[in-house]
């Protein structure tokens, strides 16, 4: 049996979000759903509005220096992150925001390695400069700006969780993806049936030669990441006879 207090997961995810709600079938279902179950990760909610003050525990104002929309207070947000800390000193917390480290393979693979991430979650215009101060990390998931931080906290949760060794199935599906060790993009996949609308399956799938499936796979991830994202070759692992292989398809 799994000891499954959060303690005892091999990753424990924190949320500190005004809107919980958001996270309940998303943690529930699926993927996560099955690996809280196996006790490989935790996840607790916290809404940050509990730390505020007064009767109807404000955790927004103007902002200084006028202007549109609100903007987060540091208090409530410090004095959840004060308890957060004193139950757990380890504990890495990132700020969600179109300012952050771009998210990619590499940052999900390092966060994979951290025991306990706690993920805050901002709104509206952003968040009191102040807070910045009071975060280990701040992390963006692309070039563009979200309503708030809950559904790029679901990205960075999904990304980084399935990096944990159990919680996808067959770990080696998550190193052949695209972006795995080689730095490439995946190679298609087929299942039945055979042919759709006159569009064949390769006949290497169905030929039973398992050498030959894994060079032409590796063929075609290496021509899919020339043709769509060229800018992943340089860091791309490929061996001399590859790159060779690669100038000859043009
Ligand atoms: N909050 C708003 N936009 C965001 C983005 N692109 N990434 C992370 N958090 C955000």
């Amino acid at each position: 049996m799994n000891d499954q207090t959060a303690e005892n997961a091999v990753l424990r995810w924190t949320v500190l979000t005004l809107f919980p709600e958001l996270f309940g079938s998303f943690v529930s279902t699926s993927l996560f759903g099955r690996a809280v179950k196996k006790g490989l990760l935790s996840v607790d909610l916290v809404n940050f509005r509990d730390y505020a003050e007064g009767r109807h525990r404000v955790v927004d104002d103007d902002p200084y220096g006028g202007g549109s929309g609100m903007v987060i207070k540091v208090e409530p947000v410090a004095r959840a992150l004060d308890e957060l800390r004193r139950k757990d000193p380890e504990v890495c917390v990132v700020l969600l925001c179109p300012q952050g480290e771009v998210l990619d393979q590499q940052a999900a693979r390092g966060l994979s390695r951290v025991q306990h991430l706690a993920l805050l979650c901002g709104r509206y215009e952003g968040v009191d400069e102040r807070v910045r101060n009071l975060v280990d990390r701040e992390v963006s998931i692309g070039d563009f700006v979200l309503s708030g931080g809950e559904s790029a906290a679901m990205v960075v949760m999904e990304a980084v969780s399935r990096l944990v060794p159990g919680v996808v199935g067959a770990q080696e599906s998550v190193v052949d993806d695209s972006f795995g060790s080689d730095a490439l993009l995946d190679y298609p996949h087929y299942t039945r049936p055979r042919e759709f609308q006159g569009m064949e399956a390769p006949a290497v799938l169905l030929s039973g030669d398992h050498a030959a499936i894994a060079s032409w796979r590796r063929k075609q991830a290496i021509l899919r990441t020339a043709e769509r994202r060229p800018d992943l070759l340089a860091q791309a692992v490929m061996t001399d006879e590859e790159r060779a292989w690669l100038k000859e398809q043009k």
